[in-house]
C-alpha cells in the first residue's frame, strides 16, 4: 500500500521539515519551504533500475572487484574530454547546468551525433522528437547510433533503455523527470533528487555514463537541491553571455580530474564550434594602437588565455566620479586605483574609469593586473602601448609586482601569437632560463619600473 503524507522542503539545500517554516535551519534562506506530496511505496527496491534484486547484493572484498572498463572512452569533442577531465569515465554521472537558452540541448546533440561506433540515447522532455530532429540536421550529419525517447517518466525509461541497451545517456533535462515512487510535480526537489538518484544507480550498476542536463536558478545555482551536485560524479557549467558568441564551459566539480579546466566554444548558426585557439579570438584585429588597450596573459585552469583589456579614463562632468568594469571586480578596480593615486602619483580622483575584458569573459586572475594598471595609465596619458606587448603580473599594494603561477606557460602562449615583450614580476623569474625563448622577457619590481620602460 502507498502511503501518502506532505512534507516541506527549503527548495534551495533540500531540508525536510513535516511543517512549514520561515527560515530553513540548515542553510538559513527564508521562505524558502514548500510544501510537497511525498508517497513512498513499501519496499521501494530498484528493481526496474536495475532488473536485479537489491537483496542479492553483499559485501566484496575490494581486491576482488571487477573493473568492468578502465579506460575512458572520448566523447568526440576535445573541448568536452578537456573538462571532464580526458574523456567520460565509465559508469559516471555528468550535471551539465546553465541558463535558459545558452545551449545545453545544442551542445549535448552535437555530442550525441559527433559519436561514432556506439550507441546513444538522448532522452528529452523538453522538446518534441520533430524539433530534435530538425535541429540535428541543422547541427550536421544525422548519426544512424544516436536513439531519441521523448519520455519523462523513470520507470519507462529505464524500460526503453534495457532493451537499447545504450553505451551513453543523455537526459535533458533532470527537471521535467518524473519518478512514480514520488507524487509531487517533476521539477520539485523530492522528484529531482529521485531521479538522480535512480540514473545514479542506473550509471554505476550497468557502467553507462548518464548527463544529466539541469536548470540553474537566477542566482546561478543548479536548480534543486545543493544534494544533488553531491550525488553526481562531475558538475559542469556553461555560461556566457547571451549577446555574445562565446560559451564557456566550465567544471565545478569531477571526481574523475581536475576542476581548473576550461572548454570554449563559440554559438553559429550551425551550432557550437570548438575554439581551440582562444587567444586569437580574444585579442581583437584593429589597425593601430589604441590608447588604453593592453593584452594580459591570464590562465584559464591550465590554458593560457591572452586577453584584450580596454581601459577608458575620461574627466568626471557629473560629480562623483563613475568607476565600472566588466568581466572584472570592481573592488579590485578601485583597489589598483587606490595604489596608481599614492604610489604612482597618477591624479584619478576626479576621473570617470571605465574597463572592460573583451569578448564577454570574467577574468578573477590577479595576473591581469599589470595589464590593467598600464590600460589605465595608458588611456589617461593618452599614450598607446603597442600591441606586441604584453603583461603578467600581480599587482601588491605597495605598488610592488608580485609573481604569479606558471609564468613560464603565460610566456610560451605570449611567444606563441608573435608578441615580442612580455612585463613579469622580477621575484618570479626563479628558475626560469629567459634566453629560451624568442620573445624579450622583462623582469620588474615595481609599477613605477614598468611605467618608466612604457612611457619613459
Ligand atoms: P539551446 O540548446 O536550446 O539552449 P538550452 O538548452 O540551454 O536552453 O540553445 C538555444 C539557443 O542557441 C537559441 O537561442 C539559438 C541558439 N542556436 C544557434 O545560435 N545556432 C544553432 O545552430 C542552434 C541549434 C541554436
Ligand atoms: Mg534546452
Amino acid at each position: 500500500m502507498a502511503k501518502t503524507k506532505t512534507t516541506y522542503f527549503c527548495q534551495e539545500c533540500g531540508y525536510e521539515s513535516a511543517k512549514w517554516l520561515g527560515k530553513c535551519p540548515s542553510c538559513d534562506t527564508w521562505n524558502s519551504f514548500q510544501e510537497e506530496l511525498v508517497t513512498k511505496t513499501k519496499n521501494p527496491g530498484p528493481e526496474w533500475v536495475t532488473g536485479a534484486d537489491s537483496k542479492t547484493r553483499k559485501p566484496v572484498a575490494l581486491s576482488e572487484i571487477e573493473i568492468h572498463e578502465t579506460t575512458r572512452w572520448s566523447t568526440g569533442s576535445k573541448e568536452l574530454n578537456r573538462v571532464l577531465g580526458g574523456g567520460l569515465v565509465p559508469g559516471s554521472l555528468v550535471l551539465i547546468g546553465g541558463e535558459p537558452g545558452i545551449g545545453k540541448s545544442t551542445l549535448m546533440l552535437q555530442v550525441c551525433l559527433a559519436i561514432k561506433g556506439r550507441k546513444v540515447l538522448y532522452i528529452s522532455g523538453e522538446e518534441s522528437a520533430q524539433q530534435i530532429k530538425m535541429r540535428a540536421e541543422r547541427l550536421g550529419k544525422v548519426s544512424p547510433d544516436c536513439y531519441l525517447l521523448t519520455e519523462t517518466t523513470t520507470q519507462d525509461i529505464f524500460k526503453h533503455i534495457r532493451t537499447l541497451e545504450p553505451h551513453l545517456v543523455v537526459v535533458d533535462s533532470v527537471q521535467t523527470l518524473h519518478s512514480t515512487m514520488m507524487e509531487s510535480t517533476p521539477g520539485s526537489v523530492s522528484q529531482v533528487k529521485q531521479c538522480t538518484a535512480e540514473f545514479m544507480q542506473f550509471a554505476k550498476s550497468s557502467a553507462t555514463p548518464v548527463m544529466l542536463i539541469g536548470h540553474i536558478t537566477k542566482d546561478g545555482a543548479i536548480a534543486g537541491p545543493k544534494v544533488l551536485e553531491h550525488m553526481v560524479d562531475t558538475v559542469l557549467q556553461f555560461e556566457g553571455d547571451r549577446h555574445l558568441s562565446y560559451r564557456l564551459l566550465r567544471t565545478t566539480k569531477n571526481r574523475f580530474g581536475s576542476t581548473a579546466e576550461l572548454g570554449i566554444y563559440e554559438m553559429m548558426n550551425i551550432g557550437l564550434r570548438e575554439v581551440s585557439n582562444p587567444s586569437e579570438i580574444l585579442i581583437s584585429q584593429k589597425e593601430g594602437d589604441f590608447s588604453g588597450v593592453t593584452i594580459g596573459a591570464t590562465m584559464e585552469g591550465n590554458r593560457p588565455l591572452l586577453i584584450e583589456i580596454q581601459a577608458l579614463v575620461s574627466t568626471a562632468a557629473y560629480g562623483t566620479p563613475q568607476r565600472s568594469s566588466t568581466g572584472y571586480d570592481a573592488k579590485r578596480l578601485n583597489m589598483l586605483l587606490a595604489v596608481l593615486e599614492k604610489r604612482g602619483g597618477f591624479r584619478l580622483g576626479l576621473q570617470d574609469v571605465f574597463l572592460n575584458m573583451a569578448g564577454g569573459i570574467k577574468v578573477i586572475d590577479p595576473a591581469v593586473d599589470l595589464a590593467v594598471c598600464a590600460a589605465i595609465i595608458s588611456s589617461l596619458e593618452e599614450i598607446a602601448i603597442s600591441d606586441k606587448v604584453c603583461f603578467a603580473a600581480e599587482v601588491g599594494l605597495g605598488g610592488e609586482l608580485r609573481a604569479v603561477n606558471r609564468v613560464e606557460s603565460r610566456i610560451a602562449e605570449a611567444e606563441k601569437l608573435g608578441f615580442e615583450l612580455i612585463y613579469i614580476s622580477k621575484f618570479g623569474k626563479k628558475g626560469l632560463d629567459l634566453t629560451q625563448y624568442n620573445i624579450k622577457v622583462m623582469p620588474l619590481g615595481k609599477l613605477s619600473e614598468v611605467f618608466e620602460a612604457l612611457f619613459g
